[in-house]
């Protein structure tokens, strides 16, 4: 491709015109799309040439499966055996940031490289209007990773999609920043269901919907979610977290209003929230750490409560920190 993409733009309150992803999908070409979660690299998931861009583009290995998204339910049923647990999460969760992992149904309909030639498929049905209106328009499920490099840090705006895939995307759909900043939560029915990945979604409500406890994947049963197996979520400085004060030549992540001992001397402070919520802290996590990787010099990170979404921030940050196998 070599150009860079065309940002369709949200002008007022109006969303971005879908029209031209919509083209570029059924051209074989990637699209930068928003997601309530995260910023996605799009491509139709029934075209192996077009998935094989996405890995090609994140630099992905082939062996990390993609998650498919669809307009609906009843469109993720016809990918996947969603089963009386699944149903109940589709029930509760979509369109949402829930990502079910089934075991693989339809044959044909996806290819093969999307799920890196697993038995099981991930779907998750988006909520956000763009995507949701440019699934419709589409017409067919698209598989969407998060629109970062692979192992780098999410995109939750266009404008990370265009520093990290620009040269590689037709077009990207700018609808401001994502709402929640944290990807989908992935859960697995194949069977007891299982946690493979926090996110968006805390466990808590899942476990309530399910009526059951959730089991969480565990480092023996690999490879249940692939893409969480390394450093992940990696600025290019080092990260360091729980960081009870401030050494020399760091920048600070905050989170509160209490700061580390040596705050002051930090050459850059972010704070993820300073009234100490989770929420926002989540949405300003990914674009925060981008902020600070920037500035080029090594990060402490302040300690997060481990509660609710919690959970989910403090995984990308273990994630983030963990030695490098570049
Ligand atoms: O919020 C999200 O989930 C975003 C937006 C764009 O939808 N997408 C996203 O995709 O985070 P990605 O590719 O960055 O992460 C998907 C994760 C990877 O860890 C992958 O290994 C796992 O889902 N995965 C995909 N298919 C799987 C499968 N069949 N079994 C287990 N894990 C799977
Ligand atoms: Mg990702």
């Amino acid at each position: 491709m070599g150009s860079l993409a065309e940002i369709i733009p949200q002008l007022r309150d109006r969303l971005p015109d879908v029209a031209p992803a919509v083209d570029a999908l059924r051209a074989g070409l990637l699209v930068g799309v928003p997601t309530e979660t995260v910023y996605g690299v799009a491509a139709d998931a029934s075209n192996p040439d077009a998935v094989a861009r996405i890995f090609a583009a994140k630099q992905r290995p082939a062996s990390n499966p993609l998650i498919v998204h669809t307009a609906s339910s009843d469109d993720a049923g016809r990918l996947g055996n969603l089963g009386k647990r699944g149903e109940y999460l589709a029930e509760a969760f979509w369109p949402g940031a829930l990502t079910i992992v089934a075991e693989r149904i339809g044959e044909g309909r996806i290819t093969d490289l999307v799920t890196a030639g697993l038995a099981t498929i991930a779907i998750r049905v988006p909520a956000h209007p763009v995507m949701q209106a440019l699934l419709i328009d589409f017409g067919s499920p698209i598989a969407a990773p998060s629109a970062n490099r692979s192992g780098r840090i999410s995109a939750t705006a266009a404008e990370h999609v265009a520093a990290d895939l620009g040269s590689d995307v037709a077009v990207i759909l700018d609808a401001g920043p994502a709402p929640l900043g944290l990807e989908s939560t992935i859960v697995s029915v194949v069977d007891t269901p299982r946690l493979l990945r926090p996110g968006a979604i805390v466990p808590e409500a899942i476990e309530e919907a399910l009526g059951m406890r959730l089991a969480i994947a565990g480092r023996s049963e690999l490879p249940e979610a692939p893409g969480m197996l390394s450093s992940h979520y990696a600025p290019s400085v080092p990260l360091r977290i729980n960081a009870a004060a401030v050494r020399k030549g760091e920048s600070l992540l905050a989170f509160g209003s209490n700061l580390p001992v040596g705050a002051a001397t930090a050459v850059s402070i972010v704070n993820l929230s300073a009234e100490g919520d989770l929420v926002e802290a989540a949405a300003n996590l990914f674009s925060s750490l981008r902020r600070l990787d920037q500035i080029g010099v090594p990060i402490a990170v302040a300690p997060i409560p481990a509660n609710g979404l919690g959970l989910a921030i403090n995984d990308r940050l273990r994630r983030a920190s963990a030695p490098r196998q570049l």
